[in-house]
């Protein structure tokens, strides 16, 4: 197969291997970095290099690779060990809760930290396989940030970017990190370090100084001769799919359809996340819970919807955050629900695009609250979704997505009366209110979609201009 000018490197690829009855199958997989990136590399017809989702047996090969919408795919396998350990250990137990606040504890193993390494060696030689002469690489998120130095030390002639799609800690919290100094070299094996807000630049900046004694200026640092920068590119979405998507007849009947199974409620308020402790859905449960106790919102005129997909089903936290939230929402139900109307619909399930923006649109009031966020695409599709400049956006200040979403009605998850004050002040916020904060965000997200995003990274990684993605008009 041809080497790729344009590779992406990600845990994931855009698709899971699934098995349907004696089936091997592909299916979208889960989350925001799939969201943004898929049609980026698919309008610039480059290579994914990523797992299939699926652990191997020890010694079998990869999935050979396959073209998918006009992307090449280059699958790694993983064995059973490697995802404990790499994905389920490393990543999603030290350092998804470390980056994300320690709002749960991060626990640390030396296993845990080999095969993190191990695995992103392998991750790096696929690159650097698929890689042409002088290509540009862009390394995806947490799971594979000693890639960059591990990728130039095998081809030194390669452009290479990286992008953290979570928050990056303070120094702080950085220092509690068992090889935190591998890490912090490994990044600084990129071109270019982009993040999703300014402070989390600082913080990597900071760190260089403060754990490598290197000497930050403005926003590079030298590392042996070569100037690394880091800055702020605030990912986003494929507005125009939403839009398209909200605009068709079929996925508007479907909105109505939706209402009407609803019990056609005065007020339906959603919540969209993956089943993650940083995402506040106990939170949100818990303040709904307590306006209802309180007469302030009463069943049937408002129902909740919370559609919770499945995620990371084997790490402990997330199997007591599940048992947690399904309490939760049996307590709501049960004090406040009757007979075929309960108070809170709640969906353990993925859907399909227009399934999903069919509920944005059903929606009066989508509540996403997460405790710590790096951005948070479903804010964004939220807005996105309105065409109709109807429905009013609860939004954390925790969430990247509010340094760009002004006009949300902004609220501190942690804060529980300032949670449900947001909300009342969204379920009874009038008509003109409503479309005047949805007109003012959908401005600014057309002009600041996911293509906006791709093209000032990569411009600002020095690739030609010719070679980035058309922005929509
Ligand atoms: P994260 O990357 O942490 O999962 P984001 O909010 O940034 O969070 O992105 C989540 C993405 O996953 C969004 O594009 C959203 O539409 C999609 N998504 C969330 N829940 C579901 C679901 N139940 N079915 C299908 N897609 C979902
Ligand atoms: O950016 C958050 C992230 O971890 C992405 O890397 C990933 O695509 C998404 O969340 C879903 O997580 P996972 O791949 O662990 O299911």
């Amino acid at each position: 197969m041809a080497r790729s000018s344009f590779v992406v490197v990600a845990n994931r690829l855009p698709v899971d291997e699934v098995t349907i009855g004696e089936r091997r199958t592909w299916r979208r997989s889960p989350g925001g970095l799939v969201t943004a990136l898929h049609p980026v590399l698919a309008a610039q017809h480059g290579t994914w290099v990523g797992w299939s989702g699926s652990p191997a047996e020890p010694g079998q090969p990869a999935p050979e690779p396959f073209e998918l919408d006009g992307m090449a795919l280059h699958p790694v396998a993983l064995t059973a060990h490697d995802v404990e350990r790499y994905y389920e250990g490393f990543s999603n137990s030290s350092l998804w809760p470390l980056y994300h606040d320690a709002i749960e504890t991060p626990v640390y193993k030396r296993s845990w930290w080999e095969s993190y390494r191990r695995v992103n060696q392998r991750f790096a030689e696929a690159a650097a396989e698929e890689a042409g002469e002088e290509a540009t690489v862009w390394v995806q998120d947490y799971q594979l940030q000693l890639v960059p130095a591990m990728l130039r030390a095998i081809r030194p002639d390669l452009r290479i970017g990286f992008f953290l799609h979570i928050p990056f800690p303070p120094v702080e919290l950085f220092m509690q990190l068992p090889r935190r100094a591998e890490i912090l070299r490994g990044l600084l094996g990129a071109d270019l370090v982009g993040f999703q807000r300014p402070l989390a630049a600082q913080n990597f900046l900071r760190l260089t100084r403060h754990l490598l004694g290197l000497r930050p200026r403005g926003a590079g640092v030298d590392q042996d001769g070569r100037i690394v920068h880091a800055a702020a590119f605030p990912i986003s979405i494929d507005v125009a799919e939403i839009e398209a998507l909200a605009s068709s007849p079929l996925v508007r009947a479907r909105a109505e359809q939706i209402r009407a199974e609803l019990g056609d409620p005065k007020t339906v308020i959603l919540g969209v996340d993956r089943l993650d402790y940083t995402k506040g859905i106990e939170q949100r449960l818990k303040a709904f819970r307590e306006l209802l106790s309180e007469d302030r919102l009463t069943v049937p005129e408002v129902v909740m919807v919370q559609v919770a997909t499945p995620s990371r089903e084997r790490v402990e936290h997330y199997q007591s955050l599940r048992v947690k939230v399904e309490r939760e929402v049996g307590r709501i139900n049960g004090d406040h629900g009757r007979v075929g109307v309960p108070a809170v619909h709640y969906l353990h399930q993925s859907y399909s695009r227009s399934e999903l923006v069919a509920l944005y649109c059903a929606a009066d009031v989508m509540m996403v609250t997460p405790l710590r966020d790096g951005m948070n695409l479903v804010a964004k599709e939220y807005v996105a979704a309105r065409v109709d400049l109807g429905g009013a956006l609860v939004l954390s200040e925790f969430a990247g997505a509010a340094g760009e979403l002004r006009q949300a009605f902004l609220c501190n998850p942690h804060d529980l009366q300032g949670v449900k004050d947001a909300l009342m002040r969204a379920v009874q916020a009038d008509q003109t209110e409503v479309s005047r904060r949805m007109r003012a965000m959908r401005r600014h997200l057309r002009a600041h979609d996911v293509r906006h995003w791709a093209s000032s990274f990569l411009s600002a990684l020095g690739v030609p201009s010719a070679a980035l993605p058309a922005s929509e008009e």
